[in-house]
């Protein structure tokens, strides 16, 4: 079958099993542009509309049925409606949702939190990961007095103008691998976001640090995801972390992790795991438990810049920061998220990570299977995954092709074909994503024979 066929015919498969999806999304493009308020959360022809979620499942508006490895975008760690959140949340609802004044759930999250993060003596609330590394670098800004920041080339913090530069820069304009351009996501970003924003590829230790070192007058602070996860669920290698804290620290330049998504990864996130402890963490999703959240953690010294009870202060307001609703259920979510099923969602993550590259293996397919934890995605290129320049090579249109077909047979999934492990999962749920995973490599094994002879290593055995 021609490739062009082929992936019309996954497109009309898809969409006849979706009449209730297909009507629905209609009518969002006539109030929403593109029929949503997520760029990410768009895919062709038209994207499955969700209508209610139970532990590991979730149910789309046609009356279909998804194990959900997607859980909202990593943020939903005990899934879909657990029961002690649920239960926690509607308490508090009939208590008022926010009070515009401060309420002891937040005191006791905020508690909670630095019970587990090495690094954190004071807290701060807000309502999304991408307040949390504004904060971040505005309170690394105000400290120094100084305005660059240095982010890794694939890193992803959130949609305000200081990040949104080299996020995915196309390879054409992405510069040498010693010295990263500075690409902007888009027009809309000024030339002076561009010029205060240093960029360095991540894992390499060497040019790195080269690169921190040529800048070190102006940095205001290095912000960096220990595990890049939009980039490709992609853990740092051995020294890389600890390269930037010795460095930061050499030069007095504050050190951001962005764990929004890696905090899953341990009880006290990958600054825990891998030892290594930042001057700041920006934190978000799972500590939301299913609602709003971000925050941002450091010691008292850099926190207490916050404090009104200074005379002189960083100002830090939002009528929804901390709000009790969403303490609630995360101090709820901290409390089921106990070592013991850390350990065991992680365990989980590298059966699946292992499942997945035996399928591959099986299969003559090659693929790079990534990841840490939890948190699992498979890469189409034969290049060894550990960079965004690396990652950049996978096919898109082959994960574009997985995801729908995984989609068809009961998984829910991200479009980029990352995975991760939710709670109430347990080894049966692994074992049906990888048989889907399997069927799915199967059907699309001779469009791969076609389009991408490189991936294929043998024959079929
Ligand atoms: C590492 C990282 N930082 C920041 C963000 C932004 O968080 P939010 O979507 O809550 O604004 C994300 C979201 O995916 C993320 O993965």
């Amino acid at each position: 079958m021609e490739p062009d066929k082929f992936i019309e015919n996954i497109y009309l498969a898809y969409a006849a099993k979706r009449p209730n999806s297909r009507k629905l999304y209609e009518k969002a493009c006539g109030f929403l542009p593109g029929g949503d308020t997520r760029s990410v959360t768009f895919y062709r022809p038209f994207p499955t509309f969700m209508k209610y979620g139970a532990g590991f499942r979730i149910f789309d508006v046609d009356g279909l049925e998804y194990l959900d490895f997607q859980n909202n975008y990593n943020s939903l760690i005990h899934g879909h409606a657990h029961p002690r959140i649920v239960k926690a949340v509607c308490e508090q609802m009939h208590l008022g949702t926010v009070y515009g004044s401060p309420a002891e759930s937040q005191c006791l999250m905020a508690e909670e939190l630095c019970r587990r993060l090495p690094s954190a003596e004071k807290i701060r609330f807000c309502n999304s990961g991408t307040e949390a590394t504004m904060l971040a670098i505005g309170l690394a800004r105000y400290i120094t007095r100084k305005y660059k920041i240095l982010k890794m080339e694939g890193g992803y913090h959130g949609s305000h103008d200081v990040v949104q530069i080299s996020i995915k820069p196309a390879l054409a304009k992405a510069g040498p691998v010693d010295r990263p351009h500075s690409v902007p996501e888009n027009e809309s970003i000024p030339p002076d976001a561009l010029r205060n924003c240093v960029v360095a590829p991540f894992n390499n230790i060497e040019i790195t640090k080269k690169i921190i070192t040529e800048n070190t007058d102006n940095l205001a602070a290095i912000i960096v995801e220990p595990i890049a996860g939009s980039c490709g669920m992609i853990p740092p290698e051995p020294g890389f972390l600890k390269m930037l804290r010795d460095t930061a620290s050499q030069f007095k330049i504050p050190l951001i992790f962005d764990e929004v998504l890696s905090f899953r990864i341990s009880r006290g996130g990958c600054q825990e795991l891998y030892g290594v402890a930042p001057d700041l963490t920006a934190l978000g999703k799972v500590i939301g438990g299913g609602f709003p959240v971000g925050a941002l953690a450091g010691s008292s010294d850099l926190m207490d810049h916050f404090s009104p009870a200074q005379t002189r202060f960083l100002v830090h307001s939002g009528t929804f920061n901390g709000n009790p609703v969403t303490m609630t259920a995360g101090l709820a979510t901290l409390t089921e998220l106990t070592v013991s099923e850390i350990d065991r969602i992680n365990q989980l993550g590298e059966k699946l990570r292992t499942d997945l590259r035996k399928v591959l293996d099986k299969l003559e397919i090659t693929a790079q299977v990534t990841g840490a934890g939890s948190l699992a995605q498979i890469h189409f290129t034969d290049r060894e995954v550990k960079d965004w320049r690396s990652a950049a090579t996978a096919r898109v249109d082959l994960r574009t092709i997985f995801h729908l077909l995984l989609m068809q047979k009961g998984i829910y999934a991200a479009t980029r074909a990352f995975f991760n492990i939710s709670t109430p999962m347990c080894e049966d749920e692994v074992d049906k994503l990888a048989a889907a995973a399997r069927s799915a490599l199967i059907e699309m094994k001779p469009y791969i024979e076609k389009t991408a002879p490189d991936l294929i290593s043998g024959r079929w055995k």
